[in-house]
This record gives C-alpha cells, structure tokens and sequence, in this order.
C-alpha cells in the first residue's frame, strides 16, 4: 500500500504541483487548502506525512501544527513545513510549533522526495521502537475495595484470552489479595525483588520471581504478611521493576491500590493508560475527582485516564452516569455490573472470572474494555502494533 501523504497550501497551483511530484514517487496524495480541513483531514485520512504550508489566511501553518500536536489522534504524525519565506525566525516558530522538518518554496522536487524519504523511513524506525517498548497499564481505586484488584487481575486474564501475553503485578506489599483470588496465598515476588539492591533488579530477577497460574497467565504478587509491609524501599528499584515488566509482559498491568503514595505516583508516571476505578457514590466520586487532579492536572484532555465505574451493589438510588460524567469531566469507559455470585465462584476456583465464566456478563464487559485499550496501543503505535 502507497504512503499517504497530506499537502496543505491554500494555492492551488502548489498543491497540484508538489501532489504531481509526490505521486511520481509513488505516494498516495491528499490534499487541503485550508487549515481546518487539514485538521479534519489529518483525523480522518491518517496520512503517514503531512506538509503544511506556513501562509494560510484562514489559520497559519503554525497553528495548525500546534492543533495536530494537541490533538492525540494525530500528534505522532510527522510534519515537514513548506513556506515560501526564508528567514531563520521562521524555521524556530515552525520547530517550536512542533514540526519535524523545514522547506523554503520554491524547492527542487528531487531535495522534496529525498526530505519525505528521510522522515518517513525515520518516523518508521520510531513505531518500531515504540512497538518493542511494550504497553503498560496502571489500575487505581478511588477508594479502597471497589474492585480494583478483580479489574487488574481479569483485565490481564482478557489480555490473555486475546492472545497476548500479559502479565499482572500487585503491587500492594503486605496487603496484596491478587494472590489469593487465584490460588497464591504466600507468594511474595514483588516483596522479593525489591529487598535486594536497586542494581541487581534485571529481567531474570523478575522473571525468576513470576507464578504463573494454570490458565498461563503470568503474575507478580505481594503477599498478606505484615512484615512485606513494612519493607522499605527506594523507589528506583520499584521503577526498575516497571521498566523491566514493560518488556516482559505484553502488556504489563500494575495493581496500585488505592493510596496514591510516593510510589503509586511514580510508578502511574510510567504508565501509558491509567484505569481509575470509581464507585457510584459521592464519596467515592470525590476521591476520584481528588485523584484525578493529583494524577493528571489537565485531566481528559492527556487521554491516558479511563475511568471504570464497579457497580457492585444493586440499587436504584446510585448517582446517575451522566452526573458521575459531568463531576469527572470525561466519559465512564467501562461500567461493571453486579457480579457476585460469579465473582464468589471464581474466588473458589480461583480462576478469574473472565476465564471461569466467559460468558458472564461481567466478563463481557471486562473483554469489551480490553478491546478498548486494545484500540488505543494502536493508534498510540501508529497501527503497527500486534496486540
Ligand atoms: N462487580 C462486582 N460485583 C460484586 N462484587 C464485586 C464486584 N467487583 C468486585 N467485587 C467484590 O468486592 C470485593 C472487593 O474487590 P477487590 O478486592 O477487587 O477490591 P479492591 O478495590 O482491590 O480492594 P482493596 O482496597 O482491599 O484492595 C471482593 O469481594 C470482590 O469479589
Ligand atoms: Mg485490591
């Protein structure tokens, strides 16, 4: 398939020129004379490159660029600026605005294909990294027992049921109960790693230390014993074991609780979606309100929190969706229904529900939201990723 290449220039007579020279080369050609439609065309064509002309009357180059970096659809796409002037201060607001590379017009068409080249082939070798930095997922209660562990745990489970191979962290020391919903009472991996020295935390530290569960899904617990509790530890070794589950899970899902502690807040820094799980309550929808601020002051507009909402009572007297909505100041991602009796078996079985009874529809909707994070490492890679 051709790369596409998005051309913005509200003169004609350039457009039809650079698109004649690009399709030459064997590119596939879109083009737009005005800012706006270059922003709604960038969302809805995803072209692999976009040249932007910097002198447009309705809106200039610039501010086009600053949208499209805004703008978490289309802020990867790499941005060449074509600009018939050639003064210095141009080229510093036209990389300040977020542009990839500069042209001055009237540009010979062999430096234009040879600039495409090169930031194609370099926007390419930056997926490629993307993709082998792996997925990481951080879920957090807005309060204690709303369902944050059975959300990271069957989550993970999902992941698994799709084929990936994810692997899930508690990374609550002294109170982790992931464990004991799927058969491992005593098993203290995280407490383990992170009593030896930041240095020796590698791969094959954590490897060595993972359970892995009859469905084959993978697991780095904590155990109930107070004395995990009571470990301290520096926060680089808890960021070594992030950094190294990056890589050894596809994705890796973290446990944190719901006490956003030094550590839960470096470790959500590393994260590249955050699950807030939130009940239909004012208190609770306050803390997660709290937490929400706390973890990202610019709240929805990042895209990196999802909030899910765990119904686990029935009752006709919960606060609204649209008012829990409003107070949030984004969508709900997932709300879960009441599930305990399917939820009591699993425990027993101690197999995730997702994987004991898939067809529950507590399950479903679990699934549902993995395909929905599903979606966003993609457009995060850029379409390239396997999971
Ligand atoms: N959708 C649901 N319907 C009914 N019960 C649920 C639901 N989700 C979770 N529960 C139950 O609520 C209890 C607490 O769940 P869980 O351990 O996942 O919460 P938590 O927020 O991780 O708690 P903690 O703060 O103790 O770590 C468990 O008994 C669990 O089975
Ligand atoms: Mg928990």
């Amino acid at each position: 398939m051709p790369e596409k290449i998005l051309i913005v220039d509200d003169d004609i007579d350039s457009l039809k020129l650079i698109g004649l020279m690009l399709q030459r080369h064997g590119y596939e050609v879109v083009a737009a004379n005005a800012g706006n439609q270059a922003l709604n065309k960038a969302s809805s064509e995803h072209p692999s490159l976009i040249i932007l002309d910097v002198m447009m009357p309705d809106m200039d180059g610039y501010e086009v660029c600053r949208r499209l970096r805004a703008n978490p659809d289309t802020k990867a796409i790499p941005i060449i600026m074509f600009t018939a002037k050639t003064l210095v201060d141009d080229k510093v607001a036209g990389f300040e605005a977020g542009a990839d590379d500069y042209l001055t017009k009237p540009t010979h068409p062999a430096e234009l294909a040879s600039r495409v080249k090169s930031i194609l082939a370099r926007s390419a070798t930056q997926k490629r990294q993307d993709t082998n930095r792996g997925f990481t997922i951080g879920v957090i209660g807005a309060k204690g027992g709303v369902g944050t562990t059975t959300i990271a745990l069957n989550l993970a489970a999902a992941f698994s049921v799709k084929g990936e191979n994810p692997v899930v962290a508690d990374f609550r020391l002294g109170s982790g109960s992931m464990g004991l919903y799927i058969g491992f009472p005593q098993s203290g991996g995280m407490a383990n790693i992170l009593s030896k020295p930041t240095s020796e935390i590698r791969s094959s530290t954590i490897e060595d230390e993972l359970i892995v569960h009859q469905s084959g899904l993978r697991a780095l617990l904590s155990s109930t014993r107070v004395k995990e509790a009571q470990l301290t530890f520096p926060i680089d070794s808890a960021m070594a074991v992030v950094r190294n589950l990056r890589t050894i899970g596809r994705p890796a899902i973290f446990d944190l609780g719901s006490t956003l502690d030094l550590v839960a807040q470096r470790v959500l820094r590393e994260m590249d979606q955050i699950i807030v799980v939130v009940e239909p309550n004012p208190v609770a929808l306050n803390m997660a309100r709290e937490m929400i601020q706390e973890i990202e002051p610019n709240g929805a507009s990042s895209g990196r929190i999802q909030i899910v909402i765990v119904n686990r009572v029935q009752s006709n007297t919960q606060t609204p969706w649209h008012e829990i909505e409003h107070s949030l100041g984004q969508e709900l991602r997932a709300i879960i229904s009441p599930a305990h009796e399917q939820l009591f078996q699993a425990m027993r079985a101690a197999v995730p529900v997702v994987l004991s009874q898939p067809n529950a529809i507590i399950s479903s909707q679990i699934l549902k939201l993995c395909d929905d994070l599903f979606a966003r490492v993609k457009v995060a890679a850029g379409g390239e990723m396997s999971y």
